[in-house]
């Protein structure tokens, strides 16, 4: 796989809010049995509500041997080789919307609220900006997935979008669906 030029920064040292530190790089196909770990011990109140069913070991094998980074740019954050946290940033091969990201992200119970998950927003960020993409955009489920909504609009990501009843919650209720962007800061582009 050719080297992705805005990837060549990784990896990076980050220092999370409780003084400890985890390295940040891109995916690469040796991850699967500990990125297949990872989402085994994410519980199932927060597996149950992300896009892709990623306890399926199809689903990972798919993400770390069948890499297509034109769509998809997964980072992941390491501890002693052990995967604490994943973000990627999926675009469109359409012409008409590609110019527009969509942040996913999910961090292991015990690295939580040590500000892991907006560090790897704002490196998402910082790829989309190399990339010249416009918006960055997240789907996130009210009522279920509040601490990323909270996280989001901390980051100055607004909710743009509310469709009701769009997702069916883990006990079968509907609950909302609530996207969220922010406009790529232009400055930062030239
Ligand atoms: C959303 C998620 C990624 C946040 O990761 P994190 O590393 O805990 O986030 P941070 O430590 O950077 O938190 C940033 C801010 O988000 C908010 N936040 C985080 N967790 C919160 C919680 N449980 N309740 C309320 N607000 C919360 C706070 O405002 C926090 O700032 P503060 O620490 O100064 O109070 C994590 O909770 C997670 O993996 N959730 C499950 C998966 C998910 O919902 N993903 C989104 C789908 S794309």
């Amino acid at each position: 796989m050719a080297p992705i030029p805005v990837l060549e920064q990784y990896p990076e040292k980050a220092l999370l809010d409780d003084g400890s530190e985890v390295k940040i790089r891109p995916l690469v196909p040796e991850d699967k049995i500990p990125l297949l770990k990872f989402f085994e011990q994410i519980p199932e109140t927060d597996r149950f509500y992300l896009k892709e069913n990623v306890g399926s070991p199809e689903v990972v094998h798919r993400w770390t041997e069948e890499m297509d980074q034109d769509r998809v740019l997964p980072l992941v954050a390491v501890v002693n080789g052990k995967i604490v946290a994943d973000g990627s940033l999926h675009r469109s091969r359409s012409r008409a919307r590609r110019h527009v990201g969509e942040v996913r992200i999910v961090v292991d119970h015990h690295y939580r609220q040590k500000g892991l998950g907006t560090r790897l927003v704002q490196e998402l960020t910082n790829i989309a900006t190399d990339l010249r993409l416009e918006k960055l955009m997240l789907e996130l489920v009210d009522r279920r997935e509040d601490a990323a909504v909270e996280m989001a609009e901390k980051m100055g990501i607004r909710r743009v979008a509310i469709l009701p009843g769009r997702i069916k919650d883990m006990f079968g209720a509907s609950q909302d669906l609530v996207i969220m962007e922010k406009l790529i800061e232009l400055a930062k582009q030239n």
